[in-house]
């Protein structure tokens, strides 16, 4: 029988449950999340399950991440089916603030990861990530956890969040979870479900073109060539492009030199990343290369 899901609305009362279970010893892993629950949020639970005794999940659309003309209101909220899912995945506790939980007035603070934060996804929506780093630094101080779980469809944020937790000192284990895909190949995100009929047809695109792509850059193919190349596939379909861009893997720092001389292997590990639009919906994919 599942654990009954306790629901947490301060943090006050997180802390009270994390206190009680630290004094019995319990190891404890928080999932972040933003809510509008997928098998992607699931399979984060699932490896948290593995690190920890005790899975804590937070759900909190974080209004400092989005920018003025994002998403921030339409943004899908789909909380009774969430927290089902969280007591079916077997979850110890909700923590659900309010936006006034977390931002009370006169509230002044915000943390921010330098350079990291600026390129790509932090080129096109500024502030970005100094939403993200505040709302997480925030949860990690109030959790407290041994561990935290990140999926790698967001590489940069995991990346950012590293980061930070090293910077500051942060005694908290931050984990990645491969990104989780439909049959189709596009990654799962909450955003797919704004898709019309149409362009969750043609989203898979995204995917295909990173796989190959990547592969033509094994074979040893001209790093800007292959680039234009992917582009000019989405373009043609419909998409209208962010970035593409290969990416040093540990820091996100572009790559100079060429990536794959045929046959050998690569100087360096690296990243091919993808922020795309179809229609009024952001979409973002990566894949090693
Ligand atoms: O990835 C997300 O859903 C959010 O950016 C996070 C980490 C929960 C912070 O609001």
């Amino acid at each position: 029988m599942n654990k009954s899901l306790i629901k947490a609305h301060t943090s006050k009362a997180v802390r009270e449950a994390v206190f009680a279970y630290k004094s019995k010893n319990k190891t404890i892993a928080l999932v972040p999340t933003m809510g509008a629950l997928h098998a992607g949020h699931i399979s984060l639970i699932e490896v948290a399950k593995q690190h920890a005794d005790r899975v804590i999940c937070s759900i909190f659309v974080n209004p400092k991440q989005f920018g003025k003309n994002e998403d921030l209101e339409s943004y899908p909220s789909t909380l009774q089916a969430d927290c089902e899912a969280l007591e079916q995945a077997g979850v110890d506790l909700v923590f659900i603030p309010t936006v006034q939980e977390m931002y009370p007035k006169g509230f002044q603070t915000c943390v921010s990861v330098a350079e990291i934060s600026t390129y790509l996804c932090g080129h096109s929506r500024p502030g970005h990530f100094d939403g993200v780093t505040t709302v997480v630094s925030k949860l990690l101080l109030i959790v407290q956890p041994d561990t935290a779980i990140f999926g790698a469809k967001d590489f940069q944020q995991l990346l950012v969040i590293k980061q930070m937790v090293q910077d500051l000192n942060i005694p908290t284990n931050i984990i990645s979870a491969p990104t989780q895909r439909a049959k189709d190949g596009l990654a799962l995100s909450s955003r797919n479900q704004y898709l019309s009929p149409q362009d969750r047809k043609r989203a898979p695109l995204i995917y295909q073109t990173l796989q190959s792509t990547a592969q033509t850059l094994r074979e040893g193919s001209p790093l800007d060539q292959a680039l234009k190349n992917a582009a000019k596939a989405l373009t043609k379909n419909g998409f209208v492009i962010d970035y593409i861009e290969a990416r040093d893997a540990t820091n996100l720092k572009p790559i100079t030199g060429p990536l794959y001389q045929k046959g050998e292997t690569p100087p360096q590990s690296a990243q091919l990343l993808c922020a795309v639009k179809l229609g009024q919906t952001r979409l973002i994919d990566n894949i090693p290369i």
